[in-house]
């Protein structure tokens, strides 16, 4: 049973990964503090394995607590670094905070596997390291945009720092993650207020809030609203198995998109979550959004060859689980 290191593992796309890596054979060991997340997600972990889970309460930017981590645990074939603050907005009010934690975990980490002899790591980046593309499907050849905000220029940054490091790497370039397992019981437990569409889309349908404002509707698109590319987290979480057991194989540093390749506008995403949940969400439309790109979606060519992943959920799919987690929060 190959040990790995998952920081960041109580939160959203962590604990999906967890599970889907206790799926596959792999023995998982979460490295969290829960500083943005909620016990809930390992309980929920738990009884979907339905056995224990190695976890230990640990910042991943405290190098000494790191070290411990490594030497109780022995020997690991690789790391998954998911541990990191999200929140876009926050990020340009309070930059320092994105630098000091993104980028410091992700250097003790390093350093830690440096020490340990440990080669592999899987790091959350982001399709925000591409801006506005120039070319639609967006692929990996892409040059990086100026980021929009201090969130997005940590995941180049980060980028960065595995290439110069010598360690085996896989870059993720999520696209746009929404929904939660089937079973409800893991999903976004963090405290940041959301700002992605589908959250307030379920924060609409339950009644937290009135009404969704959809930013834009002149851009140059079909509907005139911006177009995206949303990838359920289950299909999402697979795309890291399917790294480690890669990287496991090959050396060297990579870097894949992991989208479903297909564009979503966002009065079509609001339509696909009424028709599958049958409820009405009300909407208005808006002004645009500051560092809003008009539309992108992913080139899936390079890590289906080379992983051999691709999305196999649905958007309703996707729709309808985000929905039973908004309802399973009360
Ligand atoms: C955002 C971040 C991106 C990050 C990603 C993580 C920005 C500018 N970008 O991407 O860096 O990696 O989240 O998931 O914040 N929308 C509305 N009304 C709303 C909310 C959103 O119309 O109330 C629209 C947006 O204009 C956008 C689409 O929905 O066209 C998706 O927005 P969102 O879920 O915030 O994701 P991104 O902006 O793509």
């Amino acid at each position: 049973m190959k040990k790995i290191i998952v920081t960041g593992g109580a939160g959203y796309i962590g604990s999906h990964t967890v599970v889907e890596l206790i799926e596959a054979g792999y023995t998982p060991i979460i490295v969290d503090n829960l500083c943005n997340t909620s016990i809930q997600n390992i309980k929920g972990i738990e009884k979907i394995i339905d056995k224990k889970i190695k976890w230990h309460n640990t910042d991943c930017t405290n190098k000494s607590a790191m070290d411990k981590v490594f030497a109780t645990e022995g020997k690991i074939e690789g790391a998954i670094h998911f541990a990191a603050y999200k929140a876009v907005e926050e990020s340009v009010q309070n930059p320092q905070k994105y630098y000091d934690n993104n980028l410091g975990s992700l250097k003790v980490l390093l350093q830690c596997m440096s020490d340990n002899s440990i080669k592999n790591i899987i790091f959350s980046s982001s399709c925000t390291v591409y801006g506005m593309p120039d070319v639609l499907p967006v692929d990996e050849s892409a040059l990086f945009k100026k980021a929009e905000s201090p969130y997005g220029e940590t995941k180049q940054i980060c980028e960065g720092m595995l290439k110069d490091d010598t360690c085996n790497s896989v870059a993720l370039r999520y696209f746009n993650p929404i929904g939660s397992h089937s079973s409800a019981l893991i999903g976004d437990c963090s405290a940041d207020k959301p700002s992605n569409l589908v959250p307030i889309i379920t924060e609409v349908a339950i009644g937290k809030r009135k009404k969704i404002t959809v930013f834009g509707d002149d851009y140059n698109t079909p509907d005139g609203t911006c177009i995206r590319d949303y990838i359920h987290v289950v299909d999402l979480a697979r795309s890291h198995v399917k790294a480690m057991n890669f990287l496991i194989k090959n050396s060297g540093k990579h870097a894949f998109n992991v989208g479903t390749g297909i564009g979503v506008s966002v009065l079509e995403a609001i339509k696909v979550f009424e028709e599958s949940n049958n409820i009405t969400i009300n909407y208005t439309i808006g002004p645009r959004r500051d560092g809003d790109i008009e539309q992108i979606y992913a080139n899936g060519s390079l890590v289906k060859s080379k992983l051999g992943w691709e999305a196999k959920e649905t958007l309703e799919q996707a729709m309808i689980s985000a929905w039973n987690w908004e309802k399973s929060k009360k």
